[in-house]
């Protein structure tokens, strides 16, 4: 059986029983602060079994794609060794949201296993969690188990969490028996035996317990079910396929490192490498199909190590070229059907992809360079921004090997291998040291974050979700549900007090998909607050904050909330205009200019997009022309809301890491025939007329293959044309001339200047054979050293290379005045440096006699000075330097 119809039949034999078959979501969780990657097939529904979030179901099913890199669940280091272990994978689950509980969860699996899979209920043995008497007695009564069967273990085998803090729950696994005997010894070893002869394929999680940060169990309202099989397990048990990397979903891709590497056999040392490659190019692809790039932090530093890791295994297998993109490629041949994202997406994989290993490769290149320079004990040139100290033992210290592979993300196992070669080694424990250190600040920075977040979640718990009615309205009365002051939760706020206040309903928009929160007035009968910003937390209870700026608000009072009409107004327009904006683009600059990020403001927009080289002027003004068109035809912006895939089939934009529900909104331009159509929560303009102008302002790189563009709308916009005229007017006063033939007369005024020093002060240089002549020889080398009169730098230098080309052997220092200010210029022929010389260092020693400084390269370097009588000290310091060393 393939793997595309076991994912197939998992699906419909779920479907059949009442479950809603729910799409993949991205790799990124939507809107949860407390995880880096979707790590499991509940990942997304994580509110629902939090009781945070009701949808039309209470059953589901899904194929989740998954990628376990980080945190709690992280199986990066058993790649390549593991045969079942993997970064990405897919995810089966079926899941109950406070309906079906553990009977049903293990009949459904059951008869899934045994009936659809037709699988031997004699290779089949669950486990269950040590005291859970309950699942034993399910499983005797659905299964026919003896007790003897059902293998009870500890929290670590047998009680699921998301990740420190959510939902978790005892659980069952179900495990495979592959060979009927010990693969060590062929005894009948137990299930816990590593011998590879189980396989857990399969987790039924009954879902009970939040947890807190603080380890904390809090018993859910509804319990739940969350039961997940790997795809790649599963596949490669129906085919008999000793590893996941010898199913139908790995096989390609190894065949093809195969083509590559020339290996008619995989050698078990070299097995590693290939499955390493496999694996870590399917994280790979998805990752920048969900819109994540390559950098130094985050998400895209994942992304980073994985690529360069995957890279560095090929070069173990004798690759010298650049190959993951030709991986990838198999990838997306493999995957394209059950995730089009992936197809969709080719381009910007291909780019991202080619561009990192490209530049990992020249990292490699520079790191062994470096490596070679440290051990060979050589000095290291001051243009290598390291400083790597040599221990005499032969020992490099960890905190050097550190910084190479931290900062030039040079491999570490490659710096044990080029030591070893060498007879060196490795201060592994400083190196473990420094690494320690490091995950240390990085904790340290995501625990501040996270605190803040948590306080403001703990806040929110136990209140009822605000409701959102500023759509339509700017103001609206409303109740206090309850403040929060700098010391906590608190009846009443004064004067001065920074509050956050929390209302029933709300007309204030809360920060999200791009859009900033609303500013202006909460007005009480006895005070009034200025709220600066709004913000949603938890299950969405919106918490406007801002200041008490007269008398007093107290909880449970009644209030007006007003939002400030001309802030939202111009957001309105940011945001209308960042839509046309994003279309535009994608019309000029082809399908994969898409959304990378946004801000839509006030007071401007940004907006980030896939592209990887600068805008040029004329794609700029057909992006704005664009955009202008569709705000001078005045279109309609239509609002509706529909289920979210019925707004998906319609091609509507949606955004990587934008939480959906099963409502979505999507907001079209269009009369008639639609201009553009995305989800989006935010507010906007009725009619594209009301943006009223719009121009793009400036234009920059925010990382590799990531374009960020910024523009102007409304009165802003205005106002930037308005400033520019009134320059614009001024330099035509000032000059005389009409607007229209200021650049030609700015280009003449230029020439002119550019023309004039020179004519003021000429170079008065003298016969170049003359100053050779009047020079000292030292044992067959010329030591020239002279003033000269030169009316710039480029003159000096052009007088001092002609002497150079008239000398075989020479050290040449000149000296001028020019400006004011004397300039020297050191010059030596090859044959002066191999005896000693540094005219860099000359030059150093020269600028400080000279009262500033000077320095350059070994055969030619220049030095200035403060003030014009410091050139005869300068020169006079040279003659003492060479005469010393010329001999
Ligand atoms: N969440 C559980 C797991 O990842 C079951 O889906 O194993």
């Amino acid at each position: 059986m393939k793997s595309a119809e076991i994912r197939k039949k998992f699906l419909s034999y779920f479907e059949e029983r009442g479950h809603t078959v729910v799409p993949s979501s991205s790799l990124i969780p939507a809107g949860d602060p407390t995880l880096m990657f979707v790590n499991a097939g509940m990942v997304p529904f994580k509110d629902l079994f939090l009781g945070k979030e009701q949808r039309s179901y209470t059953r589901a099913a899904s194929c989740q794609r998954c990628l376990r890199v980080s945190g709690k669940h992280n199986d990066l280091e058993e790649v390549g060794y593991s045969r079942r272990h993997q970064t990405f994978f897919e995810m089966l689950g079926n899941f109950s949201f406070g309906d079906y509980f553990k009977e049903e969860a293990i009949e459904f699996a059951w008869e899934f296993l045994t009936k659809e899979l037709a699988m031997d209920p004699k290779v089949l043995h669950p486990t269950i969690f040590e005291d859970d008497d309950e699942a034993a007695e399910l499983w005797q009564k659905i299964a026919g188990f003896p007790p003897s069967k059902i293998v009870r273990l500890g929290a670590e085998d047998n009680f699921w969490s998301m990740g420190d803090t959510g939902p978790c729950g005892p659980d069952s696994e179900i495990f495979y028996d592959r060979t009927g005997k010990c693969l060590k010894d062929g005894s009948d070893c137990p299930i816990t035996c590593d011998c590879e002869r189980w396989w857990e394929f399969w987790n039924l999680v009954f879902m009970q317990y939040d947890r807190s940060a603080d380890g904390t169990l809090t018993p859910l309202a509804q319990k739940g079910i969350d039961t997940g099989m790997g795809l790649d397990r599963l596949t490669s048990l129906l085919q008999g396929a000793d590893s996941n990397y010898e199913n139908d979903l790995f096989v390609p891709l190894i065949e093809r490192v195969q083509q590559l590497t020339g290996d008619r056999e995989i050698t078990l040392e070299r097995r590693p490498a290939y499955r390493a490659i496999a694996d870590h190019s399917r994280a790979m692809t998805f990752l920048i199909a969900d819109g994540v790039l390559p950098s130094n932090e985050g998400r895209g530093y994942v992304l980073r190590r994985i690529l360069r890791r995957a890279s560095y295994q090929g070069r173990l297998l004798g690759l010298t070229k650049p190959f993951l993109t030709t991986i990838c490629d198999t990838v997306i041949e493999i995957m394209g059907d059950a995730y089009p994202i992936v197809r969709e997406s080719e381009s910007r994989i291909m780019d991202a992809v080619a561009d990192e290993e490209e530049r990992f490769l020249q990292t490699l290149e520079s790191g062994l360079t470096r490596l070679e320079q440290m051990i060979s004990g050589m000095s290291i040139p001051l243009t290598i921004p390291m400083e790597i100290k040599p221990a005499p033992s032969g020992v490099l210290r960890g905190e050097d090997a550190f910084k190479l592979y931290d900062t030039f993300g040079f491999p570490i196992d490659l710096t044990r291998k080029a030591l070893e070669a060498r007879g060196w080694r490795l201060d592994e424990e400083g190196f473990e040291r420094a690494l320690e250190e490091q995950r240390e600040r990085g904790r340290a920075a995501l625990g501040q974050e996270r605190g803040q977040d948590e306080a403001l979640l703990a806040a929110a718990r136990g209140l009822d979700a605000t409701r959102f009615v500023g759509y339509d309205a700017l103001d609206a009365g409303a109740t206090v549900v309850a403040l929060f002051t700098s010391s906590g939760r608190a009846s009443e706020a004064r004067e001065g007090d920074e509050v956050q206040v929390v209302l029933d309903a709300s007309p204030f928009y809360a920060e999200g998909g791009g859009q900033v929160g609303d500013s202006g007035h909460i007005a009480g009968a006895n005070g009034d607050v200025a709220i600066e910003n709004v913000r949603r937390v938890g299950h969405g209870v919106f918490v406007h904050h801002g200041r008490v700026e007269r008398g007093r608000i107290a909880e449970g009072e009644t209030v007006r909330a007003e939002v400030d009409p001309v802030a939202r107004q111009n957001t309105m327009r940011n945001h209308t205009a960042t839509h046309l904006l994003h279309k535009a683009l994608r019309v000029v600059l082809g399908p994969q200019a898409k959304q990378a990020g946004s801000l839509v403001a006030p007071d401007r927009l940004r907006f980030d997009f896939f592209h990887n080289k600068p805008l040029t002027e004329d794609e700029l003004h057909q992006t704005e022309r664009i955009v202008r068109e569709q705000v001078l035809l005045d279109r309609s912006v239509r609002i509706e809301v529909m289920p979210l895939q019925e707004a998906l089939a319609t091609n509507a934009d949606a955004m990587f890491d934008e939480k959906y529900g099963e409502e979505a909104r999507v907001v079209s331009v269009s009369n008639g025939d639609v201009f553009s159509r995305e989800l989006c929560g935010g507010t906007h303009c009725h009619h594209t007329g009301q943006v009223g102008a719009f121009v793009i302002v400036e234009q920059r790189s925010v990382g590799a293959g990531v374009r960020r563009v910024e523009a102007l709308t409304g009165e802003r916009a205005y106002a930037w044309f308005d400033e520019r005229r009134k320059v614009i007017d001024e330099l035509s006063h000032e000059y005389n001339v009409p607007v229209a033939e200021l650049p030609e007369r700015l280009r003449a005024l230029q020439e002119r200047a550019r023309e004039a020093p020179k004519a003021a002060a000429p170079s008065n240089l003298p016969d170049p054979q003359e100053v050779i002549a009047r020079a000292e020889q030292r044992n067959g080398a010329l030591v020239i050293i002279d003033r000269v009169d030169a009316a710039d730098a480029e003159s000096l230098r052009d007088f001092g290379d002609e002497l150079r080309r008239r000398v075989k052997s020479a050290a040449i220092v000149l000296g001028t005045v020019f400006d004011d200010k004397p300039s020297v210029i050191v010059m030596l022929t090859p044959d002066r440096i191999e005896a000693g010389l540094h005219a860099g260092k000359l030059a150093q020693q020269i600028g400080k006699q000279m009262g500033a400084g000077g320095g350059g390269r070994p055969d030619v370097a220049t030095a200035g000075g403060r003030d014009a009588s410091g050139l005869d000290a300068g020169l006079a310091l040279a003659r003492e330097l060479l005469a010393g060393k010329t001999n």
